[in-house]
């Protein structure tokens, strides 16, 4: 029998890539989502037998029990995401990354397996060389992470669940974004020939979305042995200061003008080291490099025509 996946925000960045990945691995998929960025981001999916679209909010509290009962495993992705949106509709904010949430747990039953994702940014201002562990305390900064971190307490409460602690997602996806720091630097090399750069020292770590998919796979397939448990998402090689990630894009292109803007602080304040020792103890590491993900992003960027509609 097939297993069947729910995945709520299933047209997103992360959502597109995943679902197109379950599907092509013969997983019966659903997906909701209100199509807020991309209507077209699935449809290579659509002539597949396998593949449901529901056009629809994950606050329909009815839609949301019925199709608890039809699937075995539940990947809820629906969120705003960044923290400038979720600033911009703070009710919207805790009404879609919260309190559908805590509908969707109460509502779950004994069969029912839930993969969450949250961010690392919980993590907030990290002591210096010191790398956060999943044991480290959780100091969000905005409204967005201060939303996650939350869930994520709510998520945890019940035993047949895995979260992950993601880091900064980077590469391309059926469903665009620029807003997120690897792909915004790159996408404003090659646009505007210039980067700057505001507190050049803060760290980050970065994870591949193709990486992403491959560790929630991972953990459909190898569900008991992970479960009850949080993980750290990311790529060890991949903790970088904004200073190395642009000397990264300028090892490619080298035009690019690095200016570092000083006595100006970043609206975003994070600044973090990530170990990702504790995923990789149960069997999945990140693979995908940082300079093949540059690589790719400049390919994708020299020649997108399209307007890419971000979450701002
Ligand atoms: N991309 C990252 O770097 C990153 C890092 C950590 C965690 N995450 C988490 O991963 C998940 C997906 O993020 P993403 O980068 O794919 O974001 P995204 O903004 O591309 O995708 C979110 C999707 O949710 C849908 N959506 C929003 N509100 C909805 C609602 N009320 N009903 C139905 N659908 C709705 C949108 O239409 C969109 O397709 C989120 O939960 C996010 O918090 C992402």
């Amino acid at each position: 029998m097939k297993k069947k996946v729910l995945v709520t925000g299933g047209a997103g960045y992360i959502g597109s890539m995943l679902v197109s990945k379950l599907v092509q691995l013969g997983y019966k998929v659903t997906v909701i989502d209100l199509l807020k960025y991309s209507s077209t981001s699935l449809n290579h999916l659509c002539f597949n037998k396998n593949f449901k679209l529901i056009v629809d909010d994950v606050r329909n509290k009815n839609l949301i029990k019925k199709e608890i009962k039809k699937n075995e495993f539940i990947i809820p992705l629906a969120a705003l995401v960044g923290a400038p949106l979720c600033k911009k509709n703070k009710k919207e904010a805790v009404s879609v990354n919260l309190d559908s949430i805590k509908f969707l747990m109460k509502n779950t039953r004994k069969k029912n397996k839930i993969i969450f994702l949250t961010s690392n940014s919980g993590y907030g201002i990290g002591k210096k060389d010191k790398f956060c562990d999943e044991n480290s305390p959780l100091k969000p900064i905005s409204l967005y992470g201060i939303t996650k971190v939350e869930a994520e307490k709510m998520v945890m409460e019940s035993k047949n669940v895995i979260c992950f602690r993601l880091a900064t997602v980077f590469g391309n996806s059926y469903r665009m974004r620029t807003d997120l720091l690897v792909n915004n630097f790159v996408y404003n090399s090659i646009n505007k020939k210039e980067l700057k750069l505001y507190e050049p020292h803060f760290r980050r770590n970065f994870i591949h979305v193709k990486d992403v998919v491959d560790a929630i796979v991972y953990s459909v397939k190898n569900f008991n042995k992970l479960k009850s448990n949080i993980y750290n998402l990311g790529l060890s090689s991949a903790n970088l200061s904004k200073l190395m990630l642009a000397k990264k894009i300028k090892n490619r292109l080298k035009y690019l003008k690095i200016k570092i803007i000083k006595n100006k602080k970043d609206p975003d304040q994070r600044d973090y080291f990530v170990s990702n020792k504790k995923i990789e103890k149960k069997g999945f590491r990140a693979k995908i490099k940082i300079e093949v993900g540059i690589n790719e992003l400049i390919k994708v960027f020299t020649h997108t025509k399209e307007n890419i509609i971000n979450n701002y």
